[in-house]
């Protein structure tokens, strides 16, 4: 996304993915945009495919107690709205408009470490095809995620780290079956959290909360689904139709912000600088968000020899990343099940807090502006 903006004014860039490009393509992540994020990809040419497939949601319901609430975000949020669309395809959509304009996107080339960040020539190292190779630049954009090298670079004792771990983990599956609702449901239940999305009108994404160490092998399709239709289960009879599992995977759940998000040349975005639960469905889109702030301020300092953009890059990302940092760790912390629990007094406190938020419109508005994603933070 920062190498398409970046086009966009001209500005030269060479992109390292590490895997390769069926790999990117294929891979199962998040699945819910943002109104500003799809309103950027539209903007910037590379939303076609995402308004012709892409699931335009006006809403989205919390379940306890065995009864459904639905958040109708739209009217609590002026019209705005989020979009169902695969990451996969956000990516997907991405490669095409870099190769098509003649970009240089290198895949399954491995970053092995940047250095002279405090120079005005960063450096690159990366590996691809049994080769080392060093790219030198003007700067260098540490998009590689929560394990990439990039953020080691700095040195020791400037980065400060704010991070949180949960108890719990999710276990997520993508199903051959139409989904059971028309919008997304997140459940509240005694055995524990579930969420219901979808990628298209014929494949569910199916979540459910388990334990951070859980093997993957004591779930077989049977019990999921068991699990499932226990945890949706309402008083007025809901069913979900079991089908074909295509995926299966465990994910963590992890709070981590780390500040500043820059030192020299060095410029962090995305999940190297910042992770969030996924209860919020934040991640992807704080990343797009950081990316837009980075391609600006770059554009900026390009066209003005102006670093006043670049200088603020790291407090104007993070007002936004501790925005989504707070609203993430509130929907976790309001909806999951903890171990900890033992005389229930936090569940009984949490189902408090769900019947505030289905009930009265100033909480409801609150939870729904986040969710679509805040324009002033
Ligand atoms: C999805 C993921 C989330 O973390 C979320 O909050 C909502 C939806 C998804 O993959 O569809």
């Amino acid at each position: 996304m920062l190498a398409h903006l970046l086009a966009r004014h001209g500005i030269d860039s060479v992109v390292l993915e590490s895997r390769s490009r069926d790999y990117v393509g294929q891979r199962v992540r998040a699945g819910v945009l943002e109104q500003g994020t799809v309103d950027l990809l539209t903007a910037s040419g590379v939303g076609e495919r995402m308004q012709r497939e892409g699931l335009v949601h006006h809403g989205i319901e919390l379940r306890f107690e065995g009864q459904g609430h639905r958040i109708p975000l739209t009217e609590l949020t002026g019209g705005r709205s989020i979009t169902v669309y695969g990451q996969q395809e956000v990516v997907k959509d991405l490669i095409q408009a870099r190769l098509g304009a003649g970009g240089a996107l290198l895949f399954e080339a491995d970053a092995l470490g940047v250095d002279e960040i405090d120079s005005d020539r960063p450096r690159v190292h990366y590996r691809q095809a049994n080769q080392t190779h060093t790219l030198e630049s003007d700067f260098v954009a540490g998009c590689d995620g929560f394990w990439g090298v990039s953020r080691h670079a700095v040195p020791a004792g400037v980065l400060n780290v704010y991070e949180k771990e949960y108890p719990f983990a999710w276990l997520g599956v993508l199903a051959a079956t139409p989904p059971a609702s028309d919008e997304l449901i997140y459940a509240s239940h005694d055995r524990g959290f579930a969420l219901l999305s979808m990628r298209s009108p014929e494949i569910s994404r199916l979540y459910l909360q388990c334990r951070p160490d859980e093997p993957l092998d004591d779930w077989s399709d049977e019990r999921i689904w068991r699990e499932l239709q226990a945890r949706f289960a309402t008083d007025a009879g809901f069913t979900l139709h079991p089908g074909a599992m295509l995926e299966k995977s465990v994910t963590t759940m992890r709070s981590f912000v780390v500040e500043p998000m820059q030192y020299g040349r060095l410029f962090l975005a995305g999940d190297a600088a910042h992770i969030v639960p996924p209860t919020g469905a934040k991640g992807m889109n704080l990343a797009i968000a950081d990316v837009r702030v980075l391609a600006d301020a770059l554009a900026h300092w390009y066209a003005t020899g102006r670093s006043d953009l670049l200088d603020a890059y790291s407090a104007t990302c993070l007002r936004r990343v501790w925005r989504a940092e707070h609203f993430s760790w509130w929907m976790t912390s309001m909806l999951h099940r903890f171990p900890d629990d033992d005389g229930g007094f936090q569940y009984r406190l949490q189902l408090s807090q769900l019947r505030y938020v289905t009930t009265s419109h100033a909480a409801a508005t609150s939870l729904a502006e986040n969710y679509v994603g805040l324009e002033k933070v």
